[in-house]
């Protein structure tokens, strides 16, 4: 029997991006697509924002996906199986709105193509046709294609360097389809800000309704320290309590990339720290 927080499967699906799955009952038990949980690796750690990418009522536990970008998600990725992370919270953020819309496109980038992959799965049995475009910088990086595949009618796959399906960004896919005059009733985008930022952009000239979750900075993950907070529509949300999905075509799209450089020098002299190269 596994205890709270133990690591049940920790594998390497592509250079830096590790799947884990955890024990937390609690979590599983009520989990649903679109949601995330806050994770803490150790006591002294940062907590880090993930995202629930599939979970077992039955069995207890949830399956993260995640880029080794830092400290703390190297801390994470370091843990082996049977070690416990120091505590899970969630499952935070409202759950995605899953009905019959009709045709969906999902576009999803790096790892957030995992993330999209649980509402993907709920729309299509939900009765939606379901278009997935899934891109990476080049084929070895390529997530979830398999996953996507299973529940997609169609699928498109774009790397940066052409390594693998068509050379170029998933939203020059999204674009050529909305030229073709492909009947979408709404997108689903899930990546970079910046290619949520470009999908938003290229769907509102065509009036497409394109729902993106955002990743923003977070700290208590619970709308209290105001960390992720961003401007949608004029008005000020928190992407933990708010979110993390918003219609794109309302995002303040310049400012949240501000807001994900801002402590820029703090993260990079962290990740020196980590590696020995840097004394306090
Ligand atoms: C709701 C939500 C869900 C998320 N789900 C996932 C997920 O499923 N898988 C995954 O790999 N990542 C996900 N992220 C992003 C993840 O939380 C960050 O990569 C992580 O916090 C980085 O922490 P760190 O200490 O390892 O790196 P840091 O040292 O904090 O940062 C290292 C580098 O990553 C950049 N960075 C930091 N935080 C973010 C962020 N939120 N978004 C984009 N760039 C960032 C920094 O600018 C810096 O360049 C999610 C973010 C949010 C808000
Ligand atoms: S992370 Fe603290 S308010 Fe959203």
């Amino acid at each position: 029997m596994y205890e709270k927080y133990q690591i049940i499967k920790n594998s390497e699906l592509a250079p830096r991006i590790k799947e884990m799955d955890i024990y937390t009952p609690l979590i599983a038990k009520v989990a649903k697509p679109g949601q995330f949980v806050i994770v803490m690796p150790d006591e002294k750690g940062e907590r880090v924002p993930l995202t629930l990418v599939d979970w077992d009522h039955d069995e207890g536990w949830i399956r993260l996906v995640f880029l080794e970008i830092g400290v703390t998600t190297m801390k994470i990725g370091m843990k082996k199986v049977n070690e416990k992370l120091f505590y899970v919270v969630g499952p935070l953020g409202n759950p995605s709105h899953i009905e019959k819309y009709g045709t969906v496109v999902m576009v999803g980038g790096g790892v957030g193509v995992p993330a999209l992959y649980p509402i993907a799965r709920a729309l299509k049995k939900a009765g939606n046709y379901i278009i997935s475009i899934i891109g990476a910088k080049t084929a070895n990086l390529l997530v979830y294609e398999d996953r996507m595949r299973e529940v997609s009618d169609e699928l498109y796959v774009t790397t940066d360097d052409g390594s693998k399906g068509f050379k170029g960004f998933t939203t020059d896919v999204l674009r050529k389809l909305l030229e073709e005059d492909r009947k979408i009733d709404v997108v689903w985008s899930i990546g970079p800000a910046i290619m949520m930022k470009v999908c938003s952009d290229i769907t509102r000239n065509y009036k497409v309704k394109t729902i993106v979750s955002l990743n923003s900075l977070m700290v208590c993950g619970m709308g209290m320290c105001g960390a992720c907070r961003i401007t949608v529509g004029g008005e000020t949300k928190f992407t933990c309590v708010d979110g993390p999905e918003f219609n794109g075509h309302l995002v303040d799209w310049n400012e949240l990339l501000l807001r994900l450089n801002m402590y820029r020098k703090e993260e990079e002299y962290a990740l020196k720290k980590l590696r020995g190269e840097e004394n306090e």
